[in-house]
């Protein structure tokens, strides 16, 4: 089938903004992007690192309200950050302020929906820098897997027989199933490995599966289930090399690493803001270029200038309110870190400094105490020399104990975590623990301390005695 225009031409001899090519010593993601990538930034942080502040714990805490509540006389401990984080009271506020003032649809020559429409506006801006992309290159929308239906189905309208898709089993279904659904289309799915001692994407096998006939590589920048960070720059300089788009989804990723998507030079991003402290909301990066040139499917009232043209009916605008203070609260824990920051962009680049430095003692007490547990086994990265190539979430089986038996008696202590497969089906079945009740998931984020990881620790010893 002729391209019809998907395929990007002319990428691969365009000069990358950025030298993002990893050397072979330096294939982790976070070795190749983060640090660097908050040097490489257009808007660098202002202050060399060894000025910055170590997080506060105390005050993060004091943003969460849910934070403080107590389970059976237990404090709550919330380890269920990868199943969706909890807000900082500024967020609420956000959203029950729009909701008792400005409560409007948009487009009304009145004053509360010209309020709605600037409370966007910001909002998108405000994302535009926690990705760093531009305003009108942000997609509001329900959430991730919602958006990424959206895209499959439009991209689909310019493919067919002889196409091909690369997908990999390390994936959350959301990028994977709305990818293969375009197999009615008569388009051919490749489906990458994953290597089962350590969950890791095989690399060799991804390269393989791009060839000429590739018209899009999905991938995840981190997995939900085993914690793994896919070195997505090489992804999308495979995917771009071939000629074809890449879709990153960063769901996992985003409260724990920066992301650049203009250093990536992906085509597509999407995450969802529940997972980083905002609403239950998803977001979409698309470039420009793309999100100009390809024809969404939507009713003929509704815009066709972008990035609206890609948002169908009405929006969450409560949740958008929530989305803007989200990104406030990340600008502020920047700013408390590293004080001498000027930009929005750079504050929010600080403040993951901050967090992958607290979550990598986290992580690395986590897994040394998992580890010791008799019976237990640890899916994913466990050697701390490669725990760059990691974040902070945990999957594990303890022999003897299913793990909807040990989230049930984590949760009676007012634990939080969570059993099953959290949709990355693909990978439970393949490590065969689908049939047996897929792993428990301990996920941590900043809000998390080393208290609470001890806490964890002691109570699985005790439950699995
Ligand atoms: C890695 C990953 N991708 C996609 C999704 C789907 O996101 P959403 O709930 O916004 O559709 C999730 C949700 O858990 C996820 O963890």
């Amino acid at each position: 089938m002729p391209l019809q225009g998907l395929r990007v031409r002319g990428r691969t001899s365009r000069a990358p903004l950025f030298s993002l090519r990893p050397s072979a010593s330096n294939l982790h993601p976070r070795a190749g992007l983060a640090p660097p990538s908050i040097r490489m930034s257009a808007m660098p942080i202002a202050e060399p690192a060894s000025s910055s502040l170590a997080l506060n714990l105390l005050w993060v805490r004091s943003q969460f309200p849910a934070l403080a509540q107590t389970i059976n006389g237990h404090a709550a401990v919330f380890l269920d950050g990868p199943g969706g984080t909890q807000v900082p009271q500024r967020v609420i506020d956000a959203i029950a302020d729009y909701l008792a003032s400005n409560n409007a649809n948009t487009g009304g020559a009145y004053l509360t929906s010209r309020n709605t429409d600037r409370m966007i506006a910001e909002a998108r801006l405000a994302m535009g820098d926690f990705l760093n992309c531009d305003a009108d290159e942000i997609v509001f929308g329900p959430n991730m897997t919602t958006l990424t239906y959206a895209m499959s189905r439009a991209l689909g309208r310019e493919l067919g027989p002889g196409d091909e898709i690369v997908l990999t089993l390390l994936d959350h279904d959301a990028n994977f199933t709305p990818w293969k659904a375009l197999e009615e289309k008569g388009v051919t799915m490749r489906t990458v490995r994953f290597n089962e001692a350590d969950c890791t994407l095989d690399m060799d096998d991804l390269a393989a599966k791009i060839g000429e006939r590739t018209r899009l590589v999905a991938v995840g920048y981190a997995s939900n289930a085993v914690g793994t960070i896919n070195n997505v720059a090489e992804v999308v300089r495979l995917a771009r090399q071939a000629g074809a788009l890449s879709y990153i989804d960063a769901v996992h990723y985003a409260p724990h690493g920066a992301i650049d998507v203009r250093a990536l030079d992906c085509d597509f991003l999407a995450c969802s803001t529940y997972k980083f402290f905002g609403p239950h909301m998803g977001v979409l990066y698309g470039k420009r270029e793309h999100l100009m040139r390809l024809h969404p499917y939507k009713v003929r009232p509704n815009t066709d200038s972008i990035p609206n043209c890609w948002e169908w009916g009405t929006l969450n605008h409560e949740c958008i309110a929530g989305i803007k203070a989200c990104v406030d609260y990340w600008e502020e824990l920047g700013r408390r870190t590293h004080p001498a920051v000027t930009t929005r962009r750079a504050a929010i680049l600080a403040a993951h400094e901050a967090i992958h430095e607290h979550e990598r003692k986290m992580t690395e007490k986590m897994a040394a105490g998992l580890l010791a547990i008799p019976g237990l086994r640890l899916y994913g990265i466990s050697d701390p020399r490669h725990f760059e190539n990691r974040c902070a979430t945990f999957a594990i089986r303890i022999a003897g104990h299913t793990p909807l038996e040990l989230a049930t008696k984590l949760g009676e202590r007012g634990i939080f975590t969570w059993d099953g497969n959290y949709y990355a089906l693909n990978l439970t079945e393949q490590l065969d623990v689908e049939r047996l009740g897929g792993f428990l998931r301990i996920g941590l984020v900043h809000y998390n301390t080393t208290e609470e990881v001890k806490q964890l620790l002691a109570s699985i010893r005790e439950i699995a005695a």
